[in-house]
């Protein structure tokens, strides 16, 4: 059994790419000969001689025998799960396959609705009921949480036929809910845990952060690699830890849902990201949370702006993710949009997203204590130069219960859809997602009832211009329904 230190996917390429090997397979660019002048003068050429395709040195992505196999290994065994498989489509294809393995079509999930956007396909793809939670919102400091233990224990309660509880944890803010707690529920009733720990493939290397959903007891979890470890963008894993469910499933819709023309650089770096995180990922971390602590303090020391502290979030019962900066600008009285594009455009700093109300900094292994220094720098500087008008902007969601009369994919798929006007929809089922921002939860989803509530809430928005993600036309006067 290879050593934690070993990459084997990593060496078996190096050792291919030294040898220049004269290529008669895919990709075309032949070891980067064809690749266009600039781009190759930019990135140097060897970089080219990892992009191979499939042959049996360097192993199947569908089928592994070898390196591939290999890796695999020492990532579960890193993460202390049964297995682990490599995803070169990110985390969405992995919650895709959380689905899609978990449950038959007919089954029931339940699922908070301000889970990720690839979640929805894991609906449509696999054909289950949603059963959704409505997530909490915290006015004082603007974000939204995931489900609870209460939540899930309630509607476990309400809806004992589920099959499975699906969890965003930590969220985009870096706000992890009582996985221990959940996992534990979950055992006790014979539900699947499946996790969308997308934002947390670090958690499991260091002690003062959220306990990662692979000590906790998930089923399923998926992470992007790419996100915080040093995995390249796309590369992601799902790992499979579970008693219920058959691994064989598991194995056969990630293959389903992956390219037979798999990126090694992305595989490579999957690899090489594990054992840096074993070998390493202490340490590194352990400078990443300090310079983000001192970020965190600097910020809260400035006048208009308040950086979520880990106090905070544990004092409502959940925990946070130190490393991730959410900095809360509504003093400023501009809007998170409007500093992320000052941000960008005047001071060369790249925030992950914003809201209304809020800038998301991702810290990662490869962040350094000068780039927290540069964003408190500028944050300091745009409070002095930039004064807003104070906002009575709220995050709120409207109280827009309704049922779910059809299954998502039966609409998806149904060929019986029209467009009428919103102003006659009352009592039709919504053939659309339609998703206001903020605060970024869906109003409607496929298969739900249009209630006079909803339908009034959407003729307001209409009515103020504010644009509805997945409205589809370019204004929302009218909306696809599924015909009688
Ligand atoms: C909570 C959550 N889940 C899943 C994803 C999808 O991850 P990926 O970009 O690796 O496909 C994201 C992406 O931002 C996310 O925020």
């Amino acid at each position: 059994m290879a050593k934690q230190s070993k990459a084997p996917l990593f060496e078996t390429l190096l050792g291919h790419a030294k040898r220049k090997v004269i290529s008669f397979h895919t990709p075309g660019h032949k070891n980067g000969r064809g690749v266009d002048r600039r781009l190759r003068s930019f990135t140097g050429k060897n970089l080219y001689y990892f992009d191979v395709t499939v042959f049996p040195e360097v192993d199947s992505l569908h089928d592994p025998v070898g390196p591939i196999k290999k890796a695999q290994e020492l990532m579960a065994r890193a993460y202390g799960v049964e297995d682990s498989f490599f995803l070169v489509n990110g985390s969405s294809s992995g919650n895709m396959a959380m689905f899609l393995a978990a449950c038959k079509p007919g089954e029931s999930v339940i699922v908070s609705r301000n889970s990720h956007k690839s979640i929805m396909s894991g609906v449509i793809l696999s054909g289950v009921w949603p059963i959704w939670i409505q997530p909490k919102i915290d006015q004082n400091l603007d974000i939204i949480f995931d489900s609870s233990v209460d939540q899930i224990e309630e509607t476990l309660n309400h809806y004992p036929e589920a099959k499975a509880v699906f969890v965003t944890s930590p969220t985009y803010n870096g706000v992890a809910t009582d996985l221990v707690k959940i996992a534990e529920l979950c055992r006790s009733r014979g539900k699947l845990l499946l996790v969308d720990e997308a934002h947390g493939p670090h958690l499991k290397f260091h002690e003062g952060l959220p306990v990662s959903a692979v000590s906790a007891g998930a089923d399923l979890c998926v992470q992007s690699t790419h996100k915080i470890l040093s995995a390249l963008s796309q590369g992601s894993v799902l790992h499979f830890n579970s008693k219920l469910l058959d691994v064989n499933q598991v194995k056969k819709v990630v293959s389903l849902l992956q390219t037979t023309s798999p990126n090694y650089l992305i595989l490579a770096s999957l690899d090489l990201a594990r054992m840096q995180a074993v070998e390493h990922g202490k340490v590194m971390l352990d400078k990443v949370i300090k310079a983000a602590e001192f970020g965190r303090k600097q910020i809260n020391n400035l006048s208009k702006y308040h950086c979520l502290t880990r106090n905070e979030i544990q004092s409502l019962g959940y925990d946070l993710d130190r490393t991730k900066l959410t900095i809360n600008v509504t003093r400023t009285g501009l809007s998170g949009y409007q500093i992320e594009d000052i941000l960008a455009n005047e001071y060369n700093i790249q925030v992950d997203c914003a809201d209304l109300f809020n800038l998301i900094a991702i810290m990662g292994i490869g962040s350094e204590k000068s780039d927290v220094q540069a964003l408190v720098n500028a944050l300091a500087d745009i409070e002095k130069r930039y004064h807003g008008h104070q906002q009575n902007w709220s995050l709120q969601i409207p109280s827009l219960a309704t049922e779910m009369v059809m299954m998502p994919r039966d609409v998806f798929f149904s060929a019986k859809t029209k467009r009428i006007p919103l102003s006659k929809a009352v009592g039709q089922i919504s053939a659309q997602t339609l998703t206001p921002y903020p605060p970024g939860i869906p109003v409607l989803i496929p298969g739900e009832r249009i209630t006079a509530e909803i339908c009034e809430y959407l003729m307001d928005m209409s009515a103020k211009d504010i644009r509805i993600s997945g409205q589809e036309t370019e204004t929302l006067r009218t909306i696809k329904v599924v015909a009688n």
